[in-house]
């Protein structure tokens, strides 16, 4: 996907692929710096201060949905929150047509969460040319602030220097905009080693593993490591059969505390949720010491406002 930086800066944020290092080193130290106002502060209520931005989601969110409408209020925005289901795509009006009506009514940005893995991308032909479009999810292609606030949540607890770690990315790497969001970003930032475990039939293609090394056994992944990236299953995108049974997943590939204890002893853990529990992730894992998952939900209204911000500041 390209057409996202003009003049080396960025027009939308479509997907982590490709984008060079300093711009995403860059939108790091931003949203570190703006944690403050993203969870409490009030220092930023200016700064998209007459600027509206629509929330265009048409698959469910908990997170990302709440933070992108949380970041943009933050940074004095209007927002607008599209209900797909009471919209006039259920009339048959095109992704386009959608775009278009929206625009003509004064919207600067559009949040957009999509089932197809090519919606931005046909956005982004459409859009006018003082419209931003932010990619919240799609298909199974990208999921770049997610991507985004893993790498600074990484970054907090690890420190900047990527080069150090070892990371293992365990679970369906198949159907997940996560770690192909994750994976571009981690080889952007010279990460030391990354190790993917997954059954068989949730690996994707090898072109897309290049850089990684291939663990058949999640004990051996994630041993020694700096931090375990979980994913979870995407039974809405999966075909039937290709994992047994849950109990046989989770016998399999979940991470249990006897795992973690297999990695480095201050390893740590992050979801990006929705979690299964007893399925990728036991309950004493969640809710342990060594997991980041709440830690990531916060980071995601400070990246989403460094987003903001870099398109619509
Ligand atoms: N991680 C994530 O995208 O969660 P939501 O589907 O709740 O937004």
């Amino acid at each position: 996907m390209t057409d996202q930086l003009r003049d080396g800066r960025l027009h939308h944020l479509l997907t982590l692929e490709g984008l060079p290092r300093p711009l995403l080193e860059r939108l790091l130290e931003r949203a570190d710096a703006l944690r403050p106002d993203a969870l409490h502060g009030r220092a930023a209520r200016g700064m998209l201060a007459g600027r509206t931005v629509v929330n265009l989601f048409f698959e469910p969110s908990t997170r990302t949905r709440t933070s992108f409408e949380l970041a943009a209020r933050r940074l004095g925005a209007d927002v607008v929150n599209f209900d797909a289901g009471l919209s006039s795509t259920r009339k048959g009006e095109t992704l386009g047509d959608t775009l278009r009506t929206l625009e003509a009514m004064g919207v600067d940005a559009f949040v957009v969460r999509h089932a197809a893995d090519s919606a931005l991308a046909e956005l982004a032909a459409q859009a006018a040319g003082r419209t931003r479009l932010v990619n919240a999810g799609a298909g199974k292609r990208d999921h770049p602030t997610q991507g985004l606030l893993d790498m600074l949540t990484l970054r907090q607890c690890k420190g900047t220097d990527f080069s150090r770690l070892r990371v293992a990315i365990v679970g369906d790497i198949r159907h997940s905009r996560v770690a192909r969001s994750d994976l571009h970003a981690l080889r952007t930032l010279g990460t030391g080693e990354i190790r993917v475990c997954a059954p068989r039939a949730l690996l994707p293609e090898p072109a897309e593993l290049a850089g990684c090394e291939r663990v058949e056994r999640v004990d051996d992944a994630v041993a020694g490591v700096d931090a375990v990236m979980l994913l979870r299953l995407q039974r809405e995108r999966m075909e039937d059969g290709l994992v047994p049974s849950l109990d046989a997943y989770f016998r399999d590939y979940g991470l249990t505390p006897e795992r973690l204890a297999l990695a480095a002893p201050d390893a740590v853990v992050l979801h990006p949720g929705p979690m299964n529990r007893g399925v990728e992730i036991a309950d004493a894992v969640a809710d342990g010491p060594q997991s980041l998952v709440l830690q990531q939900v916060s980071n995601g209204v400070a990246v989403r406002m460094a987003v903001l911000e870099a398109l619509l500041g």
